[in-house]
């Protein structure tokens, strides 16, 4: 008896998830390997991957198109939420595998599969992440992560697939490890495990160098109806195409780069570098609209619900009791954030230098300073005596 009989397996083409083809039918007795490779705004082209996950072993191959569920289901409510994992990193990777797992899932129950299958290592978040996806969405598969147990350095691994007909990739390979999407690009290893040392420019491909970056500045309008982005320079666009052309100015002008030390949930700091151009501008317009339409309050409540969601993300809680209840409030939180955010992209940065909404709170009769001043400044007096008489009576008490 084998570890599964039927099994799912994600699969990205490469050479780690090509080996856990004949890697599961051969040493774990897996009799069936279905392989799923998801689009979701990668770029790559996915019909030779579906032909090399076949000529590899597997009984069926299969693609699925989930960009527009990515950016629509899973990169939305992540802005509406301001999410930005240690205030930095806007979880584009992250974002990806709640969504994965849906699709593995999904693809299980249709085949009849006992197991879903991943090529995550045991060093890093994304395997925590689709375990737990997983296990939210069907807790009786099993989950197989054949690269957690088998012990291959790049080589080994390259001869084992050799063994089975798969052929060492053609190009030298990258010294980096990327992970792209839709949303963005993540770069690690390779030069870049040394944190103290710069990252060399040729690891950048969404993102323009200052130095190449146009001397002039570009102006875009992004319009927001309950907290999601629907146009660009008053266009109604689609989330796939929105996304997509925002990538574009916003990267052109160099805005979306991060590099930073990260904490992993394994207790591992990494330093991995980010691109991730429209996500990150949407982010920060998003935020400066909430600043409009929220009352105070609401606006710094959320602020501390914002930092556990973005937790729950990094840490493979997508699909969690927790999440569902913060959605909720989230949601709830949205209803009047609509409207307009104007952001001035010049070398390097995303400068907010307007917003306007039919929602807006802010009432110039009372934040003006000139003569039109509608505010009562008498009542000031009253509200400071009272607001102020804890702190007077400490004092008092305390002094000596
Ligand atoms: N550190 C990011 C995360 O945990 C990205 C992980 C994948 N990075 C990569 N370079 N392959 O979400």
């Amino acid at each position: 008896m084998g570890r599964a009989e039927k099994v799912v397996l994600a699969y990205s083409g490469g050479v780690d998830t090509s080996v856990c083809i004949p890697y599961l039918k051969e040493e774990w007795g897996v009799k069936d390997v279905i392989t799923l490779a998801a689009d979701l705004g990668q770029g790559d082209e996915l019909g030779p991957i579906q032909q090399k996950a076949l000529k590899s072993g597997a009984a069926e191959s299969l693609v699925v198109d989930a960009t527009e569920s990515f950016v629509k289901d899973y990169a939305f409510p992540a802005i509406m939420a301001n999410a930005l994992y240690e205030n930095r990193y806007p979880l584009s990777t992250a974002l990806a595998r709640p969504l994965i797992a849906k699709l593995l899932v999904e693809a299980a129950e249709k085949y009849g599969a006992d197991a879903v299958a991943h090529g995550c290592t045991g060093k890093g978040n994304d395997q925590v992440r689709f375990d737990v996806s997983i296990m939210a969405l069907n807790p009786n598969l099993k989950v197989l992560a054949p690269a957690r147990e088998w012990g291959f350095s790049r080589e080994d691994a390259i001869a084992y697939g050799e063994r089975f007909g798969i052929p060492a990739p053609v190009k030298k390979s990258s010294p980096y490890s990327i992970d792209r999407n839709l949303l963005g690009r993540s770069i690690e290893a390779g030069v870049l495990e040394d944190p103290a040392s710069e990252a060399p420019e040729e690891i950048y491909v969404m993102t323009k160098a200052i130095s190449d970056t146009p001397d002039q500045p570009e102006y875009i309008e992004i319009g927001f109806e309950q907290g999601v982005p629907i146009s660009l320079n008053g266009n109604t666009l689609d989330p796939v195409a929105l996304i997509s052309q925002l990538n574009q100015i916003a990267g052109n002008h160099g805005v979306g780069r991060i590099d930073m030390v990260e904490n992993r949930l394994v207790g591992i700091k990494s330093r991995e570098i980010y691109e991730v151009p429209a996500l990150l501008t949407l982010i920060h317009a998003h935020r400066d609209l909430e600043s409009l339409t929220l009352t105070a309050d609401v606006s710094q409540y959320k602020r501390g619900i914002e930092e556990t969601y973005s937790h729950l993300i990094y840490k493979g809680l997508w699909y969690s009791p927790l999440k569902a209840a913060l959605d909720a409030f989230i949601q709830q939180t949205q209803a009047r954030v609509s409207g307009t955010v104007r952001v001035k992209f010049f070398k390097g940065n995303a400068t907010i230098v307007g917003r306007w909404s039919d929602n807006s709170l802010y009432t110039p009769d009372l934040a003006t300073y000139t003569s039109e001043d509608q505010f009562d400044h008498k009542a000031a007096e009253g509200f400071i005596y009272i607001w102020g008489l804890p702190t007077r009576i400490w004092s008092e008490k305390t002094r000596g």
